[in-house]
């Protein structure tokens, strides 16, 4: 018998399977939810990542739902001797998810047949939610790979007993919506005609507007995004607008137990154990963070370090780096950039080219390191996240956590998480154009503050103490789920 109060459906949950941060805020928002009293269950499908590969399973549930013409068998599996504080279940759908990547691979590139893996993922879990003898109270969908559930659920016969379930749909990030061709309808099952335009958007089979129609209540991860949506959001717009009453905004939060400065096992020096911190301990830990970093690294300790994590596309703003990089650079400025993340391939060898020439100046990481990334968080003096759309955006988050302070483009939940440093409660610098040159103005700006010792070590200090803990977020869903029910 599973115990779960809400059913949280997701393509990615941290530990298991992270490429960005849905998988983070899968993987610790049920936790807070659980201890406020909304026992949350995640179900993700069954990869064949190495997390998957290192743990073994228990066989929860064996079935196999009915389309066109033939049984499609799936299993119900949970991953067993995790230290994770909430249910984690997978769906093992032979074929279609035993592959060593989430949405593609090194090797085959994305995958051509997510369509078909993300609707059989979705089908496969209303199918055992509807064999449960005890069903979650709230069905909870995060991202396109989740879309159609509220719609299955409204008009599909097959799932009628569910379709009291009231359904939330978290929108992590609008850029991808899931679009399919009709040609394609067949892979859903039968549903009446009457309420095609309840999947439609632009004369397609359109996942993330009909989870927008049918769900019973929408969340964006920022209030700010939220209303970006209804003025650009790549001709959803009008939607959005519309549906708009039922739409809510929730800043999402960052896990302490996992981000945490005294017990971060990604480091080597950690800040102590204290109620109220000392301007010198904070200097200190800071410190000893960025000599490490930089003899690892073979860095200069002296200058200041911006560091930029994250996925290398124009989404995060990364097609500005070179340019950015190289008229700070040129400028003659004592600034010193590192680049961790993995995206556009022109990207990769441009930057990397860059790194031979700035030798010293720039140092650049292709690809994805959980353990990097958290000792950048914690040596690096800014952080730059100069994004062209930021839903909510962690990595800020996860700076201020660890004393870094961020330079970002006030958009999205960026523009929602911070402040002016000159203002009261300030904790960064903002800058507002997508362009090269307003991103070198706060650049030129973060590195008069690092100057500025005084001034820099009360900033930092103070945003020691900043909480974006999830506990906050968690109690706006909480109050959301309850007036559902
Ligand atoms: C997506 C968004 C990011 C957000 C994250 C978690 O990755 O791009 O802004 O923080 O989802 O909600």
């Amino acid at each position: 018998m599973y115990f779960m109060r809400v059913l949280h459906i997701s393509a990615e949950c941290y530990p298991a399977a992270k490429s960005g941060g849905l998988g983070d805020v899968a993987g610790a928002l049920p936790k807070y939810l659980t201890s406020a009293g909304w026992e949350s269950a995640v179900v993700i499908p069954k990869y064949g990542l190495p997390w998957t590969t290192k743990h073994r399973f228990k066989l929860l549930h064996v079935g196999a739902y009915f389309l066109n013409d033939q049984y499609h068998p799936y299993t119900i599996e949970e991953p067993l001797q995790t230290d994770l504080d909430f249910s984690l279940y997978m769906v093992n759908l032979p074929g279609l998810f035993d592959r060593p990547g989430i949405y593609g691979d090194a090797e085959k590139g994305w995958y051509t047949d997510n369509t078909e893996r993300f609707i059989s993922f979705q089908i496969a879990i209303l199918d055992w939610v509807k064999n449960m003898d005890l069903k979650p109270e709230i069905l909870h969908c995060h991202d396109y790979h989740a879309g159609l559930v509220p719609f299955l659920i409204k008009f599909s016969k097959i799932f009628e007993v569910l379709k009291k379930i009231p359904t939330v749909f978290t929108i992590h990030n609008a850029e991808y919506a899931g679009s399919f061709p009709w040609l394609k309808k067949d892979l859903l099952p039968e549903f009446p005609v009457e309420v095609n335009g309840l999947l439609d958007w632009s004369d397609q089979i359109n996942p993330l507007a009909s989870a927008v129609k049918n769900a019973w209540a929408i969340t964006t991860v920022s209030p700010g995004y939220l209303l970006e949506l209804q003025q650009f959001s790549s001709g959803l717009e009008w939607l959005f607008s519309n549906e708009k009453r039922k739409c809510r905004g929730i800043l999402n939060g960052i896990d302490h137990d996992v981000w945490d400065p005294k017990t971060d096992t990604y480091l080597n020096a950690h800040l102590p154990d204290k109620v109220a911190y000392e301007l010198k301990d904070i200097e200190d830990f800071k410190l000893n963070q960025k000599k490490q970093l930089v003899s690892q690294l073979g860095l200069n300790q002296n200058i200041p370090w911006i560091t930029f994590i994250g996925r290398l596309v124009r989404e995060k703003g990364a097609d500005i780096l070179p340019d950015l990089i190289n008229t700070v650079l040129e400028s003659g400025t004592g600034i010193g950039f590192i680049i961790l993340g993995s995206g556009e391939h022109y990207l990769h060898d441009l930057l990397r080219s860059m790194s031979y020439k700035y030798s010293g100046k720039l140092h650049v990481r292709i690809g994805y390191d959980e353990a990097l990334a958290h000792q950048l968080y914690a040596a690096s003096d800014f952080i730059l996240m100069p994004s062209w759309v930021e839903p909510c955006g962690l990595n800020q988050l996860y700076a201020l956590r660890y004393g870094t302070i961020p330079i970002v483009r006030a958009i999205g939940g960026l523009k929602d998480s911070i402040v002016p440093w000159k203002e009261k409660n300030g904790n960064g610098i903002l800058f507002e154009a997508f362009s090269v040159v307003d991103a070198k103005n706060a650049i030129d700006e973060a590195f008069e503050l690092f100057n500025d010792r005084k001034k820099f070590e009360e900033v930092r200090k103070f945003i020691f103490g900043i909480d974006f803990s999830w506990q906050k977020s968690a109690s706006e869903y909480v109050k959301l789920y309850d007036e559902l029910n």
